[in-house]
């Protein structure tokens, strides 16, 4: 069978599927078990500098083509989460520590303080005030926090980008710029709901992030378009809930995937992906590094 282990990112991954930042990572078991289904590398929950219990209910709400959340990074800052981490560490994959802050500064006290494999800077959720892409929709923002976390940890630091944006490019080659090992793209894209019988919007924070396969052609056009631009490796997430999926993000030039919102169907996923990747490899007689990319180079 052709192999599924990459470096990517400054990592070393049996395969190229990963647990997405999110509450599947909020502790050290669940870590493990998305580990133990087959996950190649687990992002945990975003964490800050001081407890937050997040924004108000409805945190989260079904909506056609997937979910749309406004959770409002709920974490009980960094100093309660290395024995999460730890834990996570112990089951054999890279655990990367998804961090937020409000400024350069902040980033760094968190990066110094924690142990993990890597760091993804989360620069990119869209309903959190003064986090999030309130800073990461700027370049010389984005340039700032990576060079900051850069200088405060010996490890691999990972960019995730917002969508909202006009030319989440800039963004990636600001992060590029500033030394990161990889960007992550994309993050939820900003929405709403609102409830006709009453006039309500559905989520207590009015707005949040949709998730899930409605964002997925906005998710592989922008790894497209970053992946054919940037030197540094994109990790493509936005969603995938299949190996065609993660096929199709590969061809457009991710070099490993994320998997979140279809978590709603099991943990079984991160197997189904793997395997239905591995033997389309097969079929194809292709490696991971032949398919990464493939569609920049087709030409109609
Ligand atoms: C949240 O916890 O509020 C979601 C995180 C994100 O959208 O980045």
């Amino acid at each position: 069978m052709p192999s599924l282990s990459i470096h990517a990112g400054g990592l070393d991954l049996a395969n190229p599927v990963l647990l997405a930042a999110g509450i599947l990572g909020t502790t050290g078991a669940s870590l493990c078990r998305a580990a133990r289904a087959g996950a190649g590398g687990v992002v945990t929950k975003s964490v800050g500098s001081t407890p937050r219990e997040g924004h108000p209910g409805p945190c989260i709400v079904a909506v056609q083509g997937g979910l749309l959340n406004a959770m409002g990074l709920p974490n009980p800052s960094y100093r309660h989460f290395q024995e999460e981490i730890d834990a996570g560490r112990r089951s054999g994959v890279p655990v990367i520590a998804s961090i937020f802050g409000s400024s350069p500064a902040e980033f760094a006290q968190i990066a110094r303080a924690l142990q993990a494999d890597a760091f993804e800077l989360n620069l990119s959720c869209p309903h959190a005030e003064k986090y999030g892409s309130e800073l990461g929709r700027y370049p010389d923002m984005v340039e700032s926090v990576t060079g900051a976390v850069k200088a405060a940890a010996d490890v691999p630091v990972w960019v995730k980008l917002t969508p909202n944006t006009a030319d989440i490019l800039e963004l990636g080659l600001a992060a590029q710029r500033a030394g990161a090992s990889a960007v992550v793209a994309i993050n939820t894209l900003k929405a709403m709901a609102i409830d006709i019988e009453t006039g309500y919007p559905i989520l207590g924070n009015r707005f949040g992030g949709l998730s899930g396969p409605a964002i997925k052609p906005v998710a592989v056009r922008s790894v497209y378009d970053l992946a054919s631009q940037l030197e540094i490796p994109v990790i493509g997430v936005g969603g995938i809930s299949s190996w065609e999926d993660a096929v199709e993000m590969i061809m457009a030039g991710a070099k490993a995937v994320q998997v979140g919102t279809a978590l709603q169907e099991g943990y079984g996923i991160f197997e189904k992906i793997a395997l239905g990747l591995q033997n389309y490899l097969e079929r194809k007689s292709m490696t991971l590094e032949d398919l990464c990319g493939l569609a920049w180079r087709m030409q109609h």
